[in-house]
């Protein structure tokens, strides 16, 4: 039957504790909680752990601006994440938190065994000090001129207008973020994780094979560039855990946030019995390790992370595996157009099951992006899970009952299709191991459809008017139902809220092997309506809901953006003014520009004359939306060469930036190449 029982712990990538969950990141732990449900029904021993990722610059900020104690606002917060999760079905085995005895126990373990092999350096530093609310500024809470083009309000590691890369301390005219005051320059001395001492070990894992192709290339990469030690302290106020042998200063939060993989594990071993903790981590341990994550914290845990357990002693992942990025038709989630969803909106107006089957219906193993597209996701839900799955119980499901007290035949004497069915579990099964999700789901639809062929073609309405043929009525339905069950077995890591009422309509509990036996002579439940069609007025009002939830008292800012005012620039005179030469332009191309993470290539008629054009809006749109459309460039600007190309010109956008960037557009009537005055 099946195989040894492997020992399996997963984790999914631990959200932040200073905003809701939306259902970007709703993707990543419906991929893990399939394959953990999935491993599960094969009767294996897998552990699927979770934890809020509750330290850091921006969550003790946050809880500042509520007037409220961190603590209050990450337990506050654990809360509403743990409803989301359960209410989606995701089925973590334990959900904690960073901020746990547990973790800080271990990751003061980790830092001293580290320590003590002398794989910590340290090094004094110049940062950038906020004089006003006397504390170091990360990258991300100073904004300033970009130190290459000039351009106005760039945060401090990179721009998003022409891409540059640098450090904040080179930004012209910094400001302070949290406080608006004008940061200087100070010395600290920084704690330093060894990281190019692991590099042998990282190549060796590299090179094991095991790893997604995109995720060996991009370690390939930064072998390449070389890899740099990673500074792991930071300096009072921190909320985080002291750093045991230097008072003031704290573990910087991404050095304890994956070892709460470790410390939710812990708890889990130590309050409940399931598992023995130190057989899933010593560094001989034959258990597997899986961490899932998003394409964007590949550094984290496929460099840092294996070198840190490997340096401490502690066995390595056995593999990561990184997912892409959701879009919402087509483009990157955005508060305006109501595509930024929270899970709790989401569930509000929809059945999680809709949302799992069709993430399912898309994930690959590879990195690919993901597009939620609202009408694609409404069809396929109804025509594959309602149309297909649903339909050929519901057809069967009724003479079962009327005719035959709801008991299933107890000879069936055509197996072909039965055979054909069962047979394909293996194939399934490899599929959901491999995290083929996609190919699985298509599987069964090809299934799905032959069944429905099946019924058609056998008519049992037509037959039952024939009291001679009620035994072959019994006989066709009941083999309906059986193939009906079939798949609902196949699709119950997708699925469970629908595979749990099925169940009960069949009177049994579903595993694995349950696809090795048909239900003969069984008794059934009467047939309920098992899953409602998603109605699109449905996803109308949820879109609406977020809409109306952004422009409203926003939620939980994700990012430092809301925290900063505008400064306004200082005054020119109209002559300084004069001198820009804006011109209304027509975009007659945009596209995406390979290796460029913000820009997209736009190509812009001037009335006779075009312009090539790199502009960072690729956070706030899908090149092909903007084709055709009418914006305002300046005309003059003296073209840049830049990484992709050469730039000859500027379009003027508004917005703090990421999806909320919004294009200046002419009013009608305005044709290209007029001056604008
Ligand atoms: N706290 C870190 C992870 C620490 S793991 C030791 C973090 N948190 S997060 O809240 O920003 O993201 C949590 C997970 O959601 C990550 O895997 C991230 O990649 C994923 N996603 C966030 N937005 C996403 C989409 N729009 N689409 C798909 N996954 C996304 O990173
Ligand atoms: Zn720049």
């Amino acid at each position: 039957m099946t195989t040894a029982t492997r020992k399996i712990l997963v984790t999914n990538a631990l959200p932040y504790a200073n905003g809701p969950i939306h259902i970007g990141h709703m993707l990543g732990y419906i991929q893990a909680d399939i394959w953990v449900r999935f491993q599960k029904m094969r009767g294996h021993e897998c552990h699927y752990m979770c934890a809020d990722d509750a330290h850091g610059t921006p969550i003790m900020l946050k809880a500042q601006q509520l007037g409220i104690e961190p603590e209050q606002m990450i337990a506050e917060m654990n809360r509403a994440h743990q409803a989301d999760f359960a209410d989606f079905h995701v089925a973590f085995d334990h959900y904690y938190s960073t901020h746990s005895p547990e973790n800080k126990e271990l990751a003061e373990l980790i830092y001293t065994r580290l320590r003590d092999a002398g794989h910590i350096k340290t090094k004094t530093i110049s940062q950038l000090f906020d004089p006003q609310k006397e504390m170091f500024l990360p990258d991300r809470f100073v904004k300033g001129d970009c130190p290459k083009c000039g351009a106005a309000d760039q945060y401090g590691d990179n721009c998003d207008v022409c891409g540059a890369t640098y450090a904040p301390t080179e930004l012209k005219n910094p400001v302070s973020a949290v406080s608006g005051a004008t940061p200087e320059l100070r010395d600290s001395e920084h704690y330093f994780f060894d990281l190019p001492a692991f590099e042998a070990m990282l190549k060796a894992w590299t090179r094991s094979g095991s790893l997604q192709e995109e995720m060996a290339n991009k370690l390939n990469e930064w072998f390449e560039s070389g890899l740099q030690r990673w500074d792991i302290s930071r300096d009072a106020p921190y909320f985080g855990f002291e750093i045991p042998d230097a008072p003031g200063k704290y573990f910087y939060v991404w050095l304890d946030a994956p070892i709460g993989y470790m410390s939710s594990f812990k708890h889990y071993c130590t309050t409940t019995g399931n598992a023995d903790f130190e057989s899933y981590w010593e560094k001989d341990s034959t258990a597997e390790l899986y961490h899932f994550i998003g394409k964007d914290i590949i550094y984290f845990h496929s460099l840092f992370w294996p070198a840190m357990l490997n340096g401490a002693d502690f066995r390595q992942p056995t593999n990561v595996w990184a997912h892409g990025f959701i879009t919402v038709n087509g483009t990157k989630m955005s508060k305006s157009k109501g595509t930024f969803i929270m899970a709790r909106t989401y569930l509000d107006h929809l059945d999680p099951d809709y949302l799992r089957y069709y993430f399912a219906a898309k994930l690959t193993s590879r990195i690919d992006d993901l597009d939620l597209n609202l009408t694609d996701f409404t069809q396929r839900v109804n025509s594959d899970l309602v149309g297909k799955v649903v339909n050929i119980a519901s057809r069967c499901a009724g003479f079962i009952q009327k005719k035959f007290d709801g008991k299933l035949a107890a000879n069936i004497n055509e197996t072909a299709l039965l055979d054909e069915f069962q047979a394909a579990a293996a194939t399934i099964a490899e599929s959901y191991e491999k995290r083929e999700f996609s190919r699985a789901m298509r599987d069964i639809m090809a299934l799905a459809d032959k069944a429905n062929f099946y019924i058609a073609e056998e008519e049992p309405w037509q037959l039952i008017k024939d009291p001679a043929k009620a035994e072959r009525v019994h006989e066709i339905c009941s083999i309906g139902i059986n193939l009906f069950r079939l798949l609902m077995i196949y699709l119950t890591p997708v699925v469970p809220e629908l595979a749990q009422r099925v169940q009960a309509f069949l009177n049994e509990e579903f595993n694995w092997d349950s696809h090795r036996n048909i239900l003969k002579d069984h008794q059934i439940q009467p047939f309920k309506a098992l899953l409602q069609r998603i109605d699109m007025e449905h996803v109308e009002k949820m879109i609406d809901a977020s809409k109306a939830a952004n422009t409203a008292a926003a939620p939980a800012p994700a990012s430092n953006d809301e925290l900063k005012n505008d400064p306004l620039s200082e005054e020119i005179n109209f002559d300084d003014f004069a001198k820009v030469d804006l011109r209304v332009a027509l975009i007659a191309n945009a596209e995406h520009v390979e290796g460029a993470d913000k820009l997209l290539k736009l190509t812009l008629d001037l009335g006779g004359e075009t312009r090539q054009v790199f502009a960072g809006i690729k956070s706030a749109y899908d090149p092909a939306t903007l084709i055709g459309q009418h914006t305002v460039m300046v005309a003059n600007l003296a073209p840049r060469k830049m990484r992709f190309g050469l730039s000859e010109g500027m379009v003027l956008a508004a917005g703090p930036g990421g999806e909320e960037l919004y294009i200046l557009n002419p009013h009608e009537g305005a044709k290209p190449g007029m001056r604008v005055k």
